[in-house]
């Protein structure tokens, strides 16, 4: 009744941004991303009869208040998937910043999912997998599957699910995660999704990711950074003018952010095949091939703000782990 699952983050390169039904995840276009070698989430779950209540330990200290509740929620799916009235203990570990706007809820809750499956003696089908995760956290459904994922919006829970349109070793690309901040953001997805209907740049913003998608799936499939680049800037650029322009507004941005977009386009202009994207958070994702990577890496560091950078490759799917949290 106890299992441990480790789960990679991924980066979009067409956003899920605003919601058809908040509370089941359901977007409103389909999304497309990577899944990340180096920004993982270790969970283990255990249900037992003997756990009074559930205890969550996220990154080494009690969760509380909406954070919990909404793990305990997750868990109250799985338990209803299960047949199980157990309590559970979960615990979790990632290799990078959580809550920062790279993703953790992602990596967190197809962690959570698949260990949580296992840990209940459940074997459901990798798409079935997706769509649970998805109940934790819309992106969720996305680090469910290794390499380069289609996230397909469905309308309903069983249709809004995940698949891989090509595996991790289908294309060596290199996301430099430049971190500027470590802070928590102050304005989660849950609420930039909610207000994201409100802005005006919203319709826009729908009406480009619909045409992003068939540019960015035949970017992957035939690997060309140019498209895949200039659609990923382009979405991150739509993502940031909704969330400013929403009400409530939200402008994530700090000073380095900025000047690492503006070092991205500076380094285009001299000939160099990098690109950025961004989530919702001041960290920026930088996409280069493999031979550029030390030196652009290195360049980065020296950004007035930049605190580090973390070199990702592809990533797969989620595997098992056999050391327990706890
Ligand atoms: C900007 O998946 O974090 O990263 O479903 O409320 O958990 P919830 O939202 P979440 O939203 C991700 C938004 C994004 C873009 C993306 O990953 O597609």
């Amino acid at each position: 009744m106890k299992a441990t699952a480790l789960a990679g983050s991924n980066i979009a390169f067409v956003k899920y941004w605003g919601a058809l039904d908040p509370e089941a995840h359901l977007p409103l276009n389909n999304s497309i991303s990577l899944t990340l070698d180096q920004a993982n989430t270790l969970v283990t779950i255990e249900f037992s009869p003997h756990i009074g209540h559930d205890v969550v330990e996220l990154e080494g200290r009690m969760a509380e208040g909406r954070v919990r509740a909404r793990v305990v929620r997750f868990l109250d799916e799985l338990r209803r998937l299960g047949g199980s009235g157990d309590h559970a203990r979960v615990a979790s570990k990632s290799t990078f910043p959580v809550a920062t706007g790279l993703a953790s809820s992602a990596s967190l809750f197809a962690a959570m999912a698949v260990a949580g499956l296992a840990a209940l003696g459940l074997a459901p089908s990798e798409r079935e997998v997706t769509t649970i995760a998805r109940l934790g956290s819309g992106s969720a459904a996305r680090s469910v599957c290794g390499g380069w994922v289609e996230w397909v919006a469905g309308g309903r829970h069983e249709d809004s699910y995940a698949y891989t349109l090509r595996p991790a070793d289908w294309w060596p690309l290199r996301d430099i995660i430049v971190i500027v901040s470590e802070a928590p953001k102050e304005s989660p997805s849950l609420a930039g999704h909610a207000a994201a209907r409100s802005s005006p740049c919203f319709l826009g913003r729908l009406a480009r990711a619909h045409q992003h998608l068939a540019l960015v799936r035949t970017a992957v499939l035939t690997r060309d950074l140019e498209a895949l680049g200039t659609v990923g800037e382009e979405e991150a650029l739509l993502l940031h003018a909704v969330t400013m322009t929403a009400d409530p507004p939200a402008l994530y941005w700090l000073p380095a952010t900025v000047a690492v977009m503006r070092q991205v386009w500076q380094w285009r202009r001299e000939g160099l095949p990098v690109y950025f994207t961004l989530d919702a958070g001041a960290n920026v994702h930088v996409f280069t091939t493999p031979e550029h990577t030390p030196q652009i890496a290195t360049s980065l560091c020296a950004i007035e703000g930049v605190q580090r950078t973390l070199v990702c490759q592809p990533g797969g799917a989620p595997v098992p782990g056999d050391v327990h949290l706890f």
